[in-house]
């Protein structure tokens, strides 16, 4: 009897590829390259991507024989749940599995943004003893507002706590006792701006997130404002950004992903002020182990026809 098959369209660690074990037909595509990755789903059963690939209404026509995409990682924005949904494919992802390690990149933009970490190690191995040039600020007392204080924002804001700063949030969905008893206080968006010296953004991309802190937001933000992006390109405007911080109304910004990944051409690229990772929130040996056995685990029951528990 043939074995149901898997496709693999971005790297999965051992530890999946080892959940899956003999019972499937693992095969292997680069799902960020549209002409490997939309013939290779011919006759696949299950799916499991990451970030770099799209899972939209075109690749899931592509795979009539598709009962279930995996995305390895928390959110969903590359796959289109409801072409999923219609055309019967269950969609599953691995909520909790990298949130630590989000939360750990957002620190240490926070710290290099704050201390140009980034920017004196560039110039000190390029020859150049800089000291006052990379004078930087302390997080103590400074007011750090986070937008979002979901799973990754609740673990920002216990991390940052003990640098003696003042916690302030953006989030409609969370009720301020709850914020309250985290020692977070809740305000409406633009008080969040007008007040942060740090701001760091942690909401999934949506039609209601994406540019949510463009133009107009950025002239109501202190000009000190550091601004650090660890959860979805396009939520802070990069024109926009870039904009700010050469005319001095921002002074600075740690990003991890972009509007359009992969990204190794920017404006904001060109500015001392900016410190960038290539979307590495999720990349650690911790949270890729526990993405892959999650993912791998839920297609199993999935192509199994049981019950998927979350993740
Ligand atoms: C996530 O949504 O969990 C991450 O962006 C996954 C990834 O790094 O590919």
């Amino acid at each position: 009897m043939n074995k149901p098959v898997v496709l693999v369209a971005e790297e999965l660690s051992e530890a999946g590829l080892a959940v899956l074990g003999a019972d499937f037909e693992v095969r292997h595509t680069d799902g960020a390259d549209r002409s490997q990755f939309l013939p290779a789903l011919a006759g696949v059963d299950a799916l499991i991507v990451r970030s770099a690939t799209q899972v939209d209404a075109e690749a899931i026509a592509a795979a009539p024989k598709l009962r279930v995409v995996a995305r390895a990682g928390v959110g969903l924005d590359n796959v289109d749940v409801d072409a999923a949904t219609k055309a019967g494919v269950m969609v599953v992802n691995a909520p909790t599995s990298n949130i630590t390690s989000a939360a750990e990149q957002t620190i240490a933009l926070i710290l290099a943004s704050a201390r140009n970490t980034a920017q004196a190690h560039a110039a000190l191995k390029n020859g150049e003893w800089k000291r006052s040039k990379y004078t930087g600020v302390e997080l103590d007392e400074k007011v750090i507002g986070i937008l979002g204080l979901g799973k990754i924002g609740q673990l920002v804001a216990q991390r940052l706590a003990p640098f003696g700063v003042e916690l302030i949030a953006y989030d409609p969905y969370l009720p301020p006792a709850r914020a309250a008893q985290m020692g977070v206080k809740l305000l409406p968006l633009e008080e969040v701006l007008k007040q942060a010296d740090f701001i760091t953004v942690h909401l999934p991309k949506s039609k209601e997130t994406v540019g949510l802190i463009g133009d107009r937001e950025l002239h109501q933000v202190k000009p000190s404002v550091r601004i650090v992006n660890v959860a979805r390109g396009g939520i802070v405007d990069e024109g926009a950004l870039y904009a700010a911080i050469k005319e001095g109304r921002v002074a600075g910004a740690g990003l991890d992903v972009f509007s359009k990944e992969p990204c190794t051409d920017s404006p904001l690229f060109e500015l001392d002020q900016v410190v960038v990772t290539p979307h590495l929130g999720a990349s650690t040996h911790e949270a890729q182990e526990k993405a892959g056995t999650q993912v791998a685990r839920s297609v199993k029951l999935a192509l199994a026809g049981e019950f998927v528990p979350d993740a």
